[in-house]
């Protein structure tokens, strides 16, 4: 399944912006553009894994110049296929490592990673050089967001390593969790009309809001704000995902 597009090749690229999750709702998007648009604060912004333009592509129609990261040439050629398509410009590349040329533009005043997409890194070494490469990107007093989940540990009773997230007729899906690396694969069966399963798997890294804070000290960032979504409620012990920022200090 996994091809040079990484695993968003395009037979899932195809599929992509037809999901019925939540985070593909107009009310959903525009509620995370109007806090990504205010952190840009008249700058440039640069979005990690900017896949389909899902989020690319409102921001820049506000008016914030957007560059993006992606390994996935297809998942690109989805969002060039979209109206406006051309107002992101994309290099293609690893988001941990890639950089991008700020000399005739400067540098960026947001960074982003939305959607889980810290997780597509499955090493915690591969995490911690994220951070380092986008905090060389941010101009100071630049901001990096980043939306993750809270790892789903606590539905694990002991002895038991799995946790299912989506039963119905025709599709099951399933997290197989390693607590001493905090792997987390992701395993998904779509059964067809004629009863046969056809199965997909996804590598991730789950981790911890700590740790993303540790790690962004690590990269010279400092914790300015976590939320619990893009209505900015606060992080509280029951929260299932944050919205983190951190900055890059002036001096
Ligand atoms: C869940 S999608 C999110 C896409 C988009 N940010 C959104 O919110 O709709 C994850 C995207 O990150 C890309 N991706 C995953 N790991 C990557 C990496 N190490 N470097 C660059 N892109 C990566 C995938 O190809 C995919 O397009």
């Amino acid at each position: 399944m996994i091809d040079e597009d990484g695993y968003f090749g395009e037979r899932v690229a195809e599929q992509y912006d037809q999901s019925s999750s939540p985070l593909f709702q107009n009310d959903v998007i525009e509620s995370t553009v109007s806090v990504l648009t205010e952190l840009a604060n008249g700058g440039r912004a640069l979005e990690l894994g900017v896949g389909t333009g899902r989020i690319a592509l409102p921001l820049a129609r506000r008016g914030v110049p957007v560059h993006g990261i992606e390994l996935s040439r297809a998942m690109v050629a989805r969002m060039r296929a979209k109206p406006g398509g051309d107002a992101v410009a994309v290099s293609i590349g690893d988001f941990a490592t890639t950089t991008v040329d700020t000399k005739a533009d400067g540098a960026f005043s947001l960074a982003y990673l939305v959607y889980n997409t810290i997780m597509n890194l499955t090493s915690q070494k591969a995490q911690v050089a994220c951070f380092r490469n986008v905090a060389e990107h941010l101009e100071p007093g630049g901001c990096f967001v980043v939306e993750v989940m809270v790892p789903e540990l606590r539905k694990l009773p002991a002895g038991q390593n799995i946790v299912p997230f989506h039963t119905s007729p025709t599709r099951w899906a399933y997290s197989v969790y390693d607590v001493t690396t905090q792997a987390m694969t992701c395993h998904y069966i779509e059964v067809s009309d004629e009863g046969r399963g056809e199965h997909r798997e996804v590598p991730f890294r789950y981790v911890w809001p700590a740790e993303l804070d540790l790690m962004a000290r690590l990269a010279g960032l400092r914790l300015r704000d976590r939320w619990e979504g893009w209505t900015r409620k606060p992080f509280a012990e029951d929260s299932a995902q944050h919205v983190s920022v951190w900055e890059k200090p002036i001096s």
